[in-house]
């Protein structure tokens, strides 16, 4: 796209913009520049391609049928489980649930989990900063089960406080459950340093990963972390897909989610058993296109350079906060360094939300608001940001361009 795109090692940003075609358009009379990518990222045409070719080719249910649609729809959903365990490099197939997104995951866990192991004075610990889905299903099983929620504080730079951390951690502690990276903020929350610790008291971790599942090698077996969610929609691929990643251990003790036909072995009046894993956790027709759909985003990913993706996204990431904070009157949320993906700031009396109605005037794609996380907007007193989240797509000149129009917004409403 540009001379500063091209010098960028091992990358061809000009051919990876290419695989997206819903970027080459123009909004509002200017090039798009789509920086909303924490709510929902772009998708290659490989995964058009593949739902549109399942759809025209190879649609039927699965693991039902006598016939070959079936069969060829069974082979490509459970391939899908496959790409997807090696995506996350789960030890098994077994370990991987198709889930419609990190919300479900996370209920799936709450009810799941917190219905086997959840016990009256028990307790299970969050943090501030988590998304609402990472908070409210634990609200809700917390209150049934009569079980304490601890809520870590984060310190002014929107950043885990571990001694805080350190003093609600017990031989009472069940589960952790939050985001490796914040949704809001960008924060890339110290998970290593949480699950050691958490399993000195034999309490599970949780890791909500849907905002760092776009940007990082995941290794589940590597972090030892019991159980993890994240949204297809997130990682190039369609939305009401997602992944549910839970220790076999666990999955085999934990009771089912939602039941009815799949998730079961056999159905009697007098008595149920219910199938073997990952069948347990997937009660009714899946989303079977979106399995499909999901796997073709991360073999896209996997076929590109990773570490020259990441060191590509910190780059850019970096111009923006650089250019942001020489804008007179700035508020960083989050910490300077130690972030994925998002920035996320206020400028001095403006709103968030007129800023993001005159970049959008002027092509440029942010997200305003609370970004469901009320509790930590409250913590920092500020109704909520304007907030840029990058992509593997997106480039300096892109970060130019969005400096350059958020600097007219700024005049045209001080
Ligand atoms: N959780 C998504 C976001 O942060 C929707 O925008």
């Amino acid at each position: 796209m540009s001379t500063e795109t091209k010098v960028t090692a091992a990358l061809d940003l000009a051919k990876i913009r290419a695989d997206f075609p819903i970027l080459d358009q123009e909004v509002n009379g200017r090039p798009l520049v789509y920086l909303d990518n924490g709510a929902s990222s772009q998708k290659p045409s490989v995964v058009i391609d593949a739902l549109s070719r399942y759809y025209q080719n190879d649609h039927s249910n699965v693991h039902r049928g006598a016939h070959e649609l079936s069969n060829r729809a069974t082979e490509l959903f459970e391939s899908a489980r496959t790409t997807a365990a090696k995506f996350i490099n789960a030890s098994s197939e077994r370990e991987i649930n198709f889930i419609k997104g990190t919300t479900e995951g996370i209920n799936l866990l709450a009810h799941s989990f917190g219905r086997k192991f959840l016990l009256k004075g028990d307790n299970l610990i969050i943090s501030e900063l988590e998304h609402h889905s990472n908070i409210v299903p634990w609200q809700l099983i917390c209150a049934e089960r009569e079980v304490e929620l601890r809520v870590v504080k984060v310190n002014e730079d929107g950043e885990w406080d571990l001694e805080h951390f350190y003093s609600l951690l017990d031989s009472k502690t069940k589960l952790i459950s939050t985001a490796w990276v914040s949704n809001s903020m960008g924060t890339i929350n110290p998970v290593e340093e949480i699950i050691e610790a958490a399993h000195k008291v034999s309490a599970a971790v949780h890791l909500d990963a849907a905002q760092a599942a776009p940007h990082f090698i995941i290794d589940v077996q590597q972090l030892d972390v019991d159980f993890m969610s994240f949204s297809g929609h997130k990682v190039f691929a369609p939305t009401g897909t997602g992944i549910f990643y839970g220790k076999e251990k666990w999955l085999l003790e934990m009771l089912p989610y939602q039941a009815g036909g799949e998730m079961i072995k056999e159905v009697d009046f007098g008595g149920t058993t219910f199938n073997d894993l990952p069948f347990k956790f997937e009660a009714g027709t899946p989303n079977i296109g979106g399995a499909i759909g999901i796997a073709e985003a991360f073999k896209y990913l996997m076929n590109l350079d990773r570490v020259a993706l990441q060191e590509h996204e910190d780059a850019v990431l970096e111009l923006a906060t650089n250019l942001l904070l020489e804008i007179p009157g700035v508020k960083l949320l989050g910490p300077r360094n130690n972030r994925a993906g998002v920035v996320s700031f206020n400028i001095e009396g403006i709103h968030p939300s007129d800023l993001g109605h005159l970049l959008d005037a002027q092509g440029i794609a942010v997200r305003t608001g609370h970004h469901c996380c009320q509790p930590l907007m409250k913590r920092f007193n500020i109704p909520g940001t304007c907030r840029a989240s990058f992509s593997i797509y997106n480039t300096k000149d892109e970060v130019h361009l969005f400096i350059a129009a958020l600097k007219k917004a700024i005049i045209m409403l001080k």
